[in-house]
């Protein structure tokens, strides 16, 4: 049994490797098997209750291998599904547990999927951080032994994203193979890696075991969270290519599939929580006049929040800050011709609020103990019913009374004291689990009650940047760090797995308020365009070349928009491994291409850089522009593009960047 490999491995049947699944009966005896296999075909994927996953049109077919477990004594039925998806070189994942006996049975770990393969000297790559440094890039070879990441902060989190793929030593960006895993969902998530005594390699990925149990009373089932394996032959560009494809097309909300995202700009770093209803309109006035299509209107503007001790849960306009209330401000937007959104923390509770003082027992907590709390706020209690009704209700008439079209839903903190007194004892170790079921059940009725509104995630930035909040909310602030070189780290690791339409990403004022770094308009222009692009700084005190600067980039980013949001995204040079970065888009017909290339330093006479692109067709002929004209209709082919690589400018200041547009004969 050592030996071998196994589909779905558990223990106690003489497999000493980390289990897939691991069950307990009433009484508290391990149930071990042995299982009888039946397959079964379908032609649509069983929808998993409650969960995002790949959406699937009505008429279109999603064949599906069951493989159903049935244990003799116990009643316990197990069932693997699997759907491929060739067009992605994909196939979906998912685990029944279901007690079909007479006796409740307990579950302590049921990972989505598991993956057993000879080990041949694979190396992993996955994402770490911290807030303000998301995703960055981690590849790291398999010693012998567990190795594990994951979070148990109740959310994804800021330092691992619930993705692993594996690599054979000599993948790189452009050739190789790669096998990705990635989970649909939000909360508490572990991935494992064994390698055993006989080499043997084991890959686990599902909700973290560390906090979670789940009684089956008879009759009931359990579904995991659906998990995304994909395999590529063209290298990481290629798997990041395939998993861009399957976010955008089967995980976006069908409506923002090719709908274009509009130029943001935020007043958050422009303001904090220090603003007035006319110093709002100026800004808005200076904005409409630089292009920007959509206001939005961050922390600050209900109850009493003037700093972030207060008021979450209490969401009426504050009168002083906004005598117009948000109707006023949003009309003198709408009519400077702009949309108007809003910031919301809709699971959060201040213990200075009305809500707090009137439903004390609504956040999570120990009965008799004071909760913690993280940035001065505690955590709704999402596994209530009438605390989800209460978020549906007051959300989703906010959305009907305000002119808004766009909301920026954040949640500031981890969960801590994970524990509801509305649920029974045995059902404690459920809290985390059932907190996401609740944040889903929440996201889905206010998202399609509105579905003309677009909704942006946000966690802290991106600590919660995961698939299960993408099929909701079709962008992500994908970092509270604005400065650009941080973002050229963030955004290089976040586009492993998910494409540029889904994250925001804005220009600043210098110095960066996180870094205190100084980087050239133009910089931070080019990194913030190659995600979702918005301006967050106080637009009012800019110079007159600043603005024009900044007309520019959004006359630009207008023009080019398709190709930025809808392109085949490609990653050249990795800020991980030297001073610069570069990437591109390419058009499905291979006709036009645009290239950001940034360096961290500028050096004195250094010999001149080819960088070789991607993706191009190597028959075509192509002609340079770049934005500093120092490429005049330059003509080159394809294959030497790709092969030889193009003769790179010199950048002109440290953080400079260089954008290049290729356009075919
Ligand atoms: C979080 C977000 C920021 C901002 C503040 C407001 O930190 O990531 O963008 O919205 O909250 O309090």
């Amino acid at each position: 049994m050592e030996e071998q490999l196994c589909e779905y491995g558990f223990a106690g049947y003489g497999d000493f490797r980390q289990p897939a699944f691991s069950l307990r009966d009433g009484k508290g005896f391990p149930i071990p098997g042995p299982f009888t296999i039946t397959p079964e075909l379908r032609t649509e994927k069983p929808p998993l209750p409650g969960l995002p996953s790949a959406r699937f049109a009505e008429s279109e077919r999603a064949e599906t291998l069951l493989l159903h477990m049935q244990e003799a004594h116990s009643g316990l039925r197990i069932t693997l599904r699997y759907t491929p998806l060739p067009d992605y070189d994909a196939v979906l994942r998912s685990v029944c547990f279901e007690n079909l006996g007479n006796e409740p049975l307990i579950l302590y770990r049921a990972m989505s999927c598991s993956l057993d393969l000879p080990y041949d000297g694979q190396q992993l790559l996955y994402l770490h951080g911290s807030w303000a440094r998301e995703r960055h890039l981690c590849r790291s070879s398999i010693n012998p032994g567990l190795f594990s990441f994951g979070s148990t902060r109740g959310i994804s989190s800021h330092q691992f994203n619930p993705f692993l793929a594996l690599l054979t030593p000599h993948t790189g960006e452009h050739s190789g193979e790669a096998w990705g895993a990635a989970l649909i969902y939000s909360g508490n998530f572990a991935a494992e890696a064994e390698r055993n005594h006989d080499d043997n390699l084991r890959l686990n990925l599902g909700i973290h075991p560390e906090t979670f149990q789940w009684t089956l009373a008879p009759g009931e089932r359990f579904d995991t969270p659906e998990a995304v394996l994909v395999y590529s032959p063209e290298g990481i560009n290629g798997l990041s290519d395939r998993y861009h494809r399957f976010i955008r097309e089967r995980i976006l909300p069908p409506r923002f599939r090719e709908a274009e995202r509009p130029v943001l700009f935020n007043n958050w770093e422009a303001t904090y929580f220090d603003f007035r209803e006319e110093q709002l309109k100026d800004l808005a006035d200076t904005a409409a006049d630089l292009g920007i299509e959509l206001f939005v209107l961050d922390d600050g503007w209900f109850g009493e929040r003037n700093s972030d001790t207060t008021s979450l849960g209490d969401w009426a306009v504050n009168r002083r800050k906004l005598p117009g209330g948000l109707a006023g401000l949003g009309s003198h937007i709408r009519n400077r011709g702009m949309e108007f959104g809003l910031w919301v923390e809709p699971e959060m509770i201040s213990r200075e609020s009305e809500l707090f003082r009137r439903r004390p027992e609504w956040c999570l907590h120990i009965p008799g103990r004071r909760p913690p709390e993280g940035r001065n706020q505690l955590v709704l209690d999402l596994t209530r019913q009438e605390v989800r009704k209460h978020l549906i209700e007051t959300f989703t008439s906010i959305l009907e009374a305000a002119p808004v079209t766009y909301v920026k839903w954040d949640m500031n903190r981890y969960l801590a004291s994970v524990a509801s007194p509305a649920l029974p004892p045995e059902r404690q170790e459920e809290v985390y689990h059932r907190y996401v079921l609740g944040l889903y059940e929440v996201m889905e009725a206010i998202t399609s009650a509105h579905p003309e509104v677009l909704f942006e995630g946000c966690s802290g930035g991106g600590g919660r940047l995961d698939m299960g909040v993408l099929y909701y909310m079709p962008q992500y602030w994908t970092s509270d760090n604005t400065d650009a070189l941080s973002r050229l780290k963030i955004q290089y690791g976040t586009s492993i797995l998910y494409p540029p339409i889904v994250m925001g990403a804005h220009v600043s004022a210098v110095p960066n308020h996180q870094v205190g770094r100084s980087t050239p308009l133009s910089t931070r222009g080019n990194a913030a365009l190659s995600g979702n692009l918005g301006y967050e700084l106080d637009i009012s005190s800019l110079s007159v070349e600043e603005c024009e600067e900044i007309r520019r980039q959004i006359d630009f980013y207008k023009k080019h928009r398709q190709l930025l949001q809808f392109g085949r995204f490609l990653r050249l040079l990795s800020p991980f491994e030297g001073v610069e970065t570069a990437w591109m888009w390419v058009d499905g017909e291979q006709r036009e291409a645009l290239i950001i290339w940034f360096s961290a330093y500028r050096e004195a006479n250094l010999p001149r850089r080819r960088l070789r692109l991607a993706g191009l067709d190597p028959q075509r002929l192509y002609t340079v522009q770049d934005s500093g004209r120092r490429y005049r209709g330059d003509r080159y082919r394809g294959d030497e593009l790709m092969n030889r690589g193009l003769l790179l400018p010199e950048v002109e200041q440290d953080a400079g960047s260089v954008r290049l547009l290729l356009q075919a004969e």
